[in-house]
């Protein structure tokens, strides 16, 4: 009977002191890469949080040339197509949070991406969504996953260029610690100052920064600024210019840093 006690004692002690702990979200990452570039974050951020990953891959891969993955996934997204995928590695409703990783494909996530999202049941499933890109596609691709995925909830995502990959680890690390996915200290941002009108050195700073990415062609009308870590960091407005070097009526905004006693380089776009 003394025995019995014991264990009884023993056993209460244990289910009140786990009842008592909140059990803490089980995550997940799971992503496409085509060029491994996502599958380098995917990796990053499983091994800061201890997470499993799962990849998703279309059964007929994107293995020709880039010329023909651009006209597939062009010709994929603009039907609508969702590509097979061979099944997951891990069951979604296992977890409580996804860490979604994909490659921007004209302005949204990869149609395999898609694919996922469209089979998996992620009602009441918080996503954090992160992704690589030549220039941007954070923005537009959260907000094609919010109106795809109305009932779960998307977090603040990350993005990247593949150009910046050497930036990953310690922005990875900030993204994890400032949001509260693990645990350490960080010096939170301060808040961009107003916007105002660049003076030319500005203007240069943005020329400089864009000048080997053909993709933009555009002029600096606008910025606001903020000190970082390690330099100033700038978010310029600025105007399409036409093939013929003309004012057209669109706009870019397009984040730019500069490291102390470094050059500019720009970190994102948003179209
Ligand atoms: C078909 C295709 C379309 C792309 N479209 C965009 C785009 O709209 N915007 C962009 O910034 N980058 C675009 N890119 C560049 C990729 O987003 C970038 O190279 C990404 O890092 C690739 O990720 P991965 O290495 O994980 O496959 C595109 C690349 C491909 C192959």
């Amino acid at each position: 009977m003394k025995k019995f006690s014991l264990l009884l004692a023993a056993l209460l002690a244990i289910v009140s002191c786990g009842g008592g702990k909140k059990a803490s979200p089980k995550a997940v990452v799971i992503y496409f890469s085509q060029q491994n570039s996502t599958k380098a974050v995917a990796e990053t951020i499983a091994s800061s949080l201890g997470a499993p990953t799962a990849v998703i891959e279309p059964v007929v891969p994107y293995d020709g040339d880039y010329g023909q993955t651009v006209q597939r996934g062009q010709q994929e997204i603009q039907s609508g197509a969702l590509p097979e995928i061979k099944p997951l590695s891990v069951n979604v409703e296992d977890y409580d949070i996804i860490f979604l990783g994909y490659p921007i494909w004209f302005g949204t996530y990869a149609p395999p991406v898609k694919t996922f999202l469209t089979n998996a049941h992620l009602d009441g499933k918080k996503i954090v969504p992160f992704c690589t890109f030549g220039s941007g596609g954070l923005n537009t691709s959260v907000n094609d996953l919010k109106a795809l995925l109305p009932n779960s909830e998307i977090l603040p995502g990350y993005g990247v260029r593949a150009a910046r990959m050497d930036a990953v680890a310690s922005e990875v690390d900030y993204f994890l610690r400032s949001n509260g996915y693990i645990e350490g200290d960080f010096t939170p941002l301060p808040a961009f100052s107003g916007q105002s009108p660049v003076t030319e050195a500005e203007a240069s700073i943005f020329d400089e920064a864009v000048k080997d990415y053909a993709m933009i062609k555009a002029k600096a009308k606008t910025v606001c600024q903020r000190d970082i870590p390690s330099g100033k960091e700038y978010l310029f407005t600025a105007t399409n210019l036409t093939p013929e070097g003309e004012e057209s009526e669109t706009s870019i905004q397009v984040y730019v840093t500069v490291p102390d006693g470094g050059t500019p380089v720009f970190t994102q776009v948003l179209r």
